[in-house]
């Protein structure tokens, strides 16, 4: 029996893990995806390859046994992905973790809730990948690296082994980052990014090798 799924709200990261869940149901009908919902009442009645966005957040109440994906986010609010996905005050036994079918996941690795691997990511032996994430298609997250919570991955992003991304980090898309890296909570690295030392928290940084452009408070 399908179970029935609502994603939120209706951005480019919830319309993509449409298509992630489209590919699993191929396989065998897991997902009944419900809608999306989303904040802005100009999205409501709008659709994505026939998922209508049905409303606001009141819609959750109307369907009180549906789970929940919630994937805000872009890179101006990547230090505010925590409080939107709490504010929705969502059981964390109501959320999913989703992975797509040609994603590759080591049995030892791990991957947390309300959690995301689009198209051909690949997570490594005993990597971790923690709560509320979005990693976009072609990332590879390899041995021994973990991802925090709420952490943003980018497309195409390459982690060597060793490296701790902390939580509520958002890393574009095209990043490579060197072995045994910090990166610290809340910072952002910029597209294309070549990440050869440790990054603090909160900093912005761009460019190869990545350099700090500008700190945020944390
Ligand atoms: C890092 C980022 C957030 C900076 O955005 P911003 O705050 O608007 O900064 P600006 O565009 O004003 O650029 C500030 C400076 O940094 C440089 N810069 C910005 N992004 C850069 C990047 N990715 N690589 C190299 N330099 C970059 C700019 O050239 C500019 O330099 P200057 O001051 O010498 O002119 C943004 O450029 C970025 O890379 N976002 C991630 C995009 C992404 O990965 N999208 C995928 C989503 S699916």
């Amino acid at each position: 029996m399908p179970e029935k799924l609502i994603i939120f709200p209706f951005g480019g990261n919830a319309r993509e893990t449409l298509l992630s869940i489209m590919a699993i149901n191929r396989n065998e009908r897991v997902w009944d995806v419900t809608g999306f919902i989303d904040d802005d009442p100009a999205l409501h009645g709008k659709d994505c390859l026939g998922v209508k966005v049905l409303g606001g957040r009141e819609i959750l109440k109307r369907f009180p046994d549906s789970k929940i994906l919630a994937v805000p986010g872009n890179a101006g609010i990547h230090l505010k992905r925590r409080e939107i996905i709490e504010s929705l005050g969502i059981d964390k036994k109501r959320f999913v973790t989703i992975i797509d079918p040609s994603a590759a996941v080591s049995p030892d690795a791990k991957v947390g809730c309300n959690t995301i691997l689009m198209r051909n990511v690949f997570v490594s032996c005993g990597a971790v990948v923690g709560d509320h994430c979005v990693v976009l298609p072609n990332t590879v997250i390899s041995h021994d690296s973990s991802v925090g919570d709420y952490c943003s991955i980018g497309s195409n992003v390459s982690i060597s082994g060793f490296v701790v991304i902390g939580p509520m980090c958002y890393v574009g898309s095209g990043v490579s980052v060197r072995e045994l890296i910090s990166i610290g909570k809340g910072a952002l690295i910029g597209l294309g990014a070549n990440v050869i030392s440790d990054i603090e928290e909160g900093v912005v940084a761009v460019g190869n090798p990545a350099r700090g452009i500008r700190r945020a408070q944390i």
